[in-house]
């Protein structure tokens, strides 16, 4: 490979640092994913050094874990080996040492900022998914007779449902099953009890792409699970008296749960909590009652900050609300060809759920798809078909690519 004196590629690197090699690839850290090459070099001990490939990055649709923002994962890269200088990457620090709290004290302020959450609600930096706080929750606000409402909008919903049965008396006050949920109930005929402790919902459908637009008034307390659409739109947190999102989706790498809970809703969990499972244990300790998903925790932190660089959730909105419109827009300006099951006003932001006239073409699709590196374009299990999830990250480029290629696989195959 011929390479002018005065430019420095990680070969040349390399050649002019040997000791490089006893040391780490490093090096190859240094250098933007873009800019590495694929080589592989015998050294005189016979050791081989083979430096990652070029990768040009696909437009990743996956519902979750999924895309996340080019600019953190370049600045996470820049960041990795030694953290601003602390001679050490975030994976190796000591939960409890200065460094690390200056991030999570960092990543809680700036969430604070972008959902504008106040000083009457902790916000908790937890493991186990959104599924663990299916039970966390009846667990910590419940007493095991209590009753509470459950509005079931798909699968996620369900499940939270399932798992609330086995702490608390739950009822499921509203199902989408028989529609094949692809609607949000009108909430004024919503029969509650009065005596329910909270009731629940699952403020946007991961598989079946329903989002609600608004939210009803409970007779307690609303609890929602924000996982899919968590810092896709500007919240009043104030309605909720708890919201959780696993990080996965718009925030963050798999691995982190974010609870924000009312204080006056803490302390007062069932005598089976398990300990790690009791917000009380964690809201004293800052998140830090037992070692904490510090990595995933330091990158919620970095998009956090790209968030708010892009102007806070409003503008992010304004991008989400341009992404979706144009998909959809696809979809129903297609004649039928593609087809989206869900009721219009309620149409997730985040997952776009859409099928094919001619069902036996959706293989094909994804297929020819990923080729143009789309990838992650086949639909949840459950339901088949296709879905597109275009979460904050998903860069307009990514559904206008998406939008050509189905305007030309249309075309070939109408
Ligand atoms: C809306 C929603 N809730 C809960 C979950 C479960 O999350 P986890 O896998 O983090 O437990 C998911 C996962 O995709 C989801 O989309």
């Amino acid at each position: 490979m011929a390479t002018s004196a005065n430019t420095t590629t990680p070969n040349t690197l390399l050649l002019k640092n040997p000791s490089i090699f006893k040391t780490s690839t490093s090096a190859f850290h240094a250098f933007p994913i873009s800019k590495r090459l694929s080589i592989s070099i015998k050294c005189s001990h016979s050791a081989t050094v083979v430096a990652p490939p070029t990768q040009d990055r696909v437009f990743n649709f996956a519902a979750g874990p999924a895309t996340l923002p080019e600019n953190v994962l370049r600045k996470a890269e820049s960041e990795l080996y030694n953290w601003r200088g602390a001679g050490m990457s975030v994976m190796e620090m000591s939960h409890r040492g200065k460094e690390f709290m200056s991030i999570i004290q960092k990543a809680e302020s700036d969430l604070r900022k972008l959902l504008d959450i106040s000083d009457d609600y902790a916000v908790l930096f937890l493991q186990g998914g959104a599924t663990t706080q299916f039970a966390s929750i009846p667990l910590n606000i419940c007493k095991p007779q209590d009753p509470v409402d459950y509005i079931v909008t798909g699968s996620w919903g369900d499940k939270a449902f399932k798992e609330a049965t086995k702490y608390c008396k739950p009822k499921v006050i509203w199902s989408g099953k028989s529609d094949k949920y692809t609607g949000i109930p009108d909430f004024n005929a919503l029969d509650q009890n009065s005596d329910s402790r909270y009731l629940h919902i699952c403020a946007n459908e991961t598989i079946h792409g329903v989002e609600f637009k608004d939210y009803p008034t409970p007779a307690a307390l609303l609890v929602a699970d924000m996982s899919s659409n968590f810092c896709s739109k500007p919240v009043d947190v104030s309605k909720f008296g708890i919201i959780y999102a696993g990080a996965q989706k718009n925030v963050g790498p798999s691995g982190v749960t974010i609870v924000i809970v009312r204080k006056d809703l803490i302390g007062d969990a069932q005598e089976i909590t398990p300990v790690m499972l009791d917000y009380k244990i964690h809201a004293d300790n800052n998140s830090l009652y037992n070692t904490p998903p510090c990595y995933g925790i330091y990158m919620c932190g970095l998009v956090f900050e790209d968030l708010l660089a892009q102007g806070g959730l409003v503008e992010v909105e304004k991008k989400n609300i341009k992404k979706a419109q144009i998909l959809y827009d696809a979809i129903d300006e297609s004649n039928g060809f593609y087809r989206s099951p869900v009721e219009k006003s309620v149409r997730s932001l985040m997952n776009v759920p859409f099928t094919l006239e001619k069902a036996e073409l959706e293989a094909e699709f994804v297929k020819e798809a990923a080729k143009e590196k789309m990838i992650q374009l086949k639909g949840h299990r459950s339901v088949g078909g296709m879905r597109a999830s275009i979460y904050n990250a998903m860069p307009l480029a990514g559904v206008e690519k998406l939008v050509a290629f189905m305007k030309d696989f249309q075309a070939r195959h109408g």
